[in-house]
């Protein structure tokens, strides 16, 4: 029997990974009746992630709204950290390492300089280093690094324990999570009411987010010309554990370009080492792939000869919500009551705080606040 989900909401929020539970606090703190629906809470992309707080290492030419948005987020992290550990006894998972970005070949090494020039005519913190000074900082790594440029700004967030710890920040705030899709948004006219889950349920409140990732383009009862351009962009990740004897590996994030090849090295306090990550087109496919772990941990080994020697716990596959321009969009939907909070691609877990920050600002005062507005999906043309 369908039925409508009793208790009205203020918000109803349609996902919740990182993004959409960090919203579902900031709004239930500011007093709003808040109600998140996702199948499998916190399950997606958020626990894939490795947790890098990147602004710096991983900006790219031309995308200046987009470092700004990204730097207000790391510099909002530490806060947001410390509030959700008050607020919850629990860790939120911050770890401030900095991180050392590495070049194995020539190549490699120019490619390292000319970004770290960039880097340096944006006013962004980052001091060049010789392969011997990068491996002062990092003695495990291999002789055959050339060149290093240290990020002291660039940290990182253990994803799954910012997870488990927003999961308990909504429940004590008193938010209720419904474990189903929500497969329909109902509007009337041009205004949303609420959303049908995929049992034909209803949840009918004053406000609606999309915090849906890659999947926030399939939201029926949006016209197709006001969805969201998201698709998903797939990413292998590797978990090792380093054994007691050889801890720990890597005193900071690790960045490296091997021959070409991009991967990254993230150490968690207990004796983790992500590895990350894969980037290829194959729609919803979350199979892990036998080339995608080799390609992982060849140029992990290249840059780190001991990751021959950690156990391999883990091989894990997600997909990050992609734009044509690679930055998120926020806000208004062009329907009334509807807004989205998706697309963040490479930049989930950094740009958590901030997108809570301004979707909350939005759904209290009605307009989006100023550094939102670059994100706007009005900008596709929608
Ligand atoms: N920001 C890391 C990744 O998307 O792989």
């Amino acid at each position: 029997m369908v039925a409508e989900i009793p208790g009205t909401s203020d918000v109803v929020l349609i996902g919740a990974g990182l993004i959409g539970l960090a919203t579902a606090w900031r709004l239930a703190s500011d007093g709003l009746r808040v109600t998140v629906c996702d199948p499998t809470p916190g399950a997606q992309t958020s626990t894939v992630a490795a947790g890098m707080l990147a602004p710096v290492t991983e900006v790219e030419f031309g995308e200046d709204d987009l470092l700004a948005l990204n730097l207000a987020s790391a510099n909002a992290w530490p806060a947001f950290a410390a509030e959700l550990e008050e607020h919850t006894g629990q860790t939120a998972g911050l770890y401030k390492t900095g991180t050392l970005s590495v070049a194995y070949d020539v190549d490699d090494a120019a490619a390292l300089r000319r970004l770290a020039d960039y880097q340096r005519r944006l006013g962004l913190e980052v001091e060049t280093l010789s392969g011997r000074d990068a491996r002062r900082r990092e003695p495990m790594l291999a002789t055959g690094v050339t060149a290093g440029v240290w990020v002291p700004g660039d940290h990182s967030v253990d994803n799954r324990q910012a997870v488990a710890t927003l999961l308990r920040a909504v429940e004590v705030s008193g938010v209720q999570i419904v474990r189903r899709r929500a497969s329909k948004v109902i509007t009337s006219g041009t205004t949303a009411l609420g959303v049908q889950l995929d049992n034909g349920d209803t949840l009918h409140a004053g406000q609606v987010i999309a915090a849906a990732g890659p999947w926030s383009a399939q939201l029926d009862g949006v016209p197709e010309e006001l969805r969201p351009p998201v698709r998903p962009v797939k990413g292998e990740v590797l978990r090792l554990r380093v054994p007691e004897a050889y801890r720990p590996a890597l005193h900071h994030v690790v960045r490296a370009t091997a021959r070409g090849f991009s991967v990254y090295l993230v150490p968690r306090p207990n004796g983790e080492l992500v590895v990350g990550a894969t980037s290829t087109e194959l729609g919803y496919d979350t199979r892990v792939l036998a080339g995608g772990v080799f390609a992982l941990l060849r140029d992990a080994r290249t840059v780190l000869p001991v990751t021959d020697e950690l156990e391999l716990v883990e091989s894990i596959a997600g997909l990050r919500p992609t734009t044509p321009d690679n930055a998120p969009v926020l806000g208004p939907s062009g329907l009334d009551r509807l807004l989205w909070a998706t697309g963040h691609y490479r930049n989930g877990v950094l740009l958590t705080p901030i997108t809570a920050q301004i979707l909350s600002e939005t759904v209290r005062t009605g307009s989006l606040p100023d550094l939102g507005k670059p994100f706007v999906a009005a900008r596709f043309g929608q």
